[in-house]
């Protein structure tokens, strides 16, 4: 089987952080050459961009309302692996955190407890926050002030999102993975949970294909739709047109992505910007 991988930077991102999504697609592929499993790539993906303070997860990850840095990780393979944090804080990677979730009896941990399970297995303490996440932070408690934050309100029309990271590999012994990573979005109460560690909703694995979801969380769990995505692939549509499907189900006015592999290739589409990149190209 030909491997394949596709990452992305979250639905809102700038075209320019497309150098984060390569670097992140090329360290995936790395594992996948030397025989590794889709799970591992996606894995070492995400990795790649929690650590990029460009990107809304990990090192530079948005905060809640009251200032805390909360975020959701998860990861699903096709032989139905699943492990996810939700709500975690001061860790640099989540995702290695859901990665432990899932080699425990649990498939999702959250809050307080996601953190001492972290602890308990040797995961430092790290503060994500940086100098831009306080000032997005600052802007938001702005808005909120002024009476400008019915964004939220106004089902989100016209805002810059940046959302969250997320990587889908095939690897050569056919397995498929899929992988995500978030700090939420702007005007978060403290332990909000997104879809991002939902199964069917922020993602999904299974025989047919992988697939990731980005966007605004509480749309993409009514919908379910990694699970949506991953049903119109098995259904014989392509991973690109599974993944436009997918986008039809939302009106323009709530940001939303999504990327896919199956056996033949990957997809994408996203209703906003969104910096993305797959390997092998085309
Ligand atoms: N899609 C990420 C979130 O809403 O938290």
């Amino acid at each position: 089987m030909r491997p394949l991988i596709a990452t992305h930077c979250g639905s809102g991102s700038d075209k320019k952080m497309r150098d984060v999504a390569e670097k992140s697609a090329a360290a995936g592929m790395k594992v996948l050459r030397r025989g590794g499993s889709a799970l591992d790539a996606v894995e070492e993906a995400i990795v790649v961009l929690e650590d990029d303070p460009r990107t809304n997860t990990g090192i530079g990850a948005r905060r809640r309302v009251d200032g805390t840095v909360q975020m959701d990780a998860a990861l699903m393979d096709s032989r139905m692996n699943i492990g996810g944090v939700a709500a975690i804080m001061n860790v640099r990677n989540p995702i290695r955190v859901a990665r432990l979730v899932m080699d425990s009896p649990h498939v999702l941990l959250a809050g307080d407890g996601a953190i001492l399970f972290a602890r308990q297995h040797g995961v430092p303490f790290f503060d994500p926050s940086n100098k831009e996440s306080e000032e997005k932070w600052r802007d938001a408690l702005a808005k909120i002030e002024s009476g400008d934050v019915p964004e939220w309100a106004a089902k989100w029309r016209g805002f810059r999102f940046r959302d969250t990271v997320g990587a889908v590999a095939l690897d050569k012994n056919g397995d498929f993975a899929a992988g995500s990573s978030t700090g939420g979005h702007p005007y978060m109460l403290p332990g909000r949970v997104g879809d991002s560690p939902i199964v069917g909703a922020g993602l999904y694995a299974g025989p047919r294909g992988a697939v990731i979801a980005t966007g605004v969380g509480e749309e993409i769990i009514r919908v379910v739709l990694s699970k949506a995505v991953y049903d119109h692939i098995e259904s014989k549509h392509t991973a690109m047109n599974a993944c436009i499907s997918g986008i039809k189900l939302f009106t323009d006015t709530v940001p939303v992505g999504v990327i896919a592999v199956d056996r033949k290739g990957w997809g994408e589409c996203c209703n906003r910007d969104m910096a993305w990149a797959a390997l092998p190209r085309r």
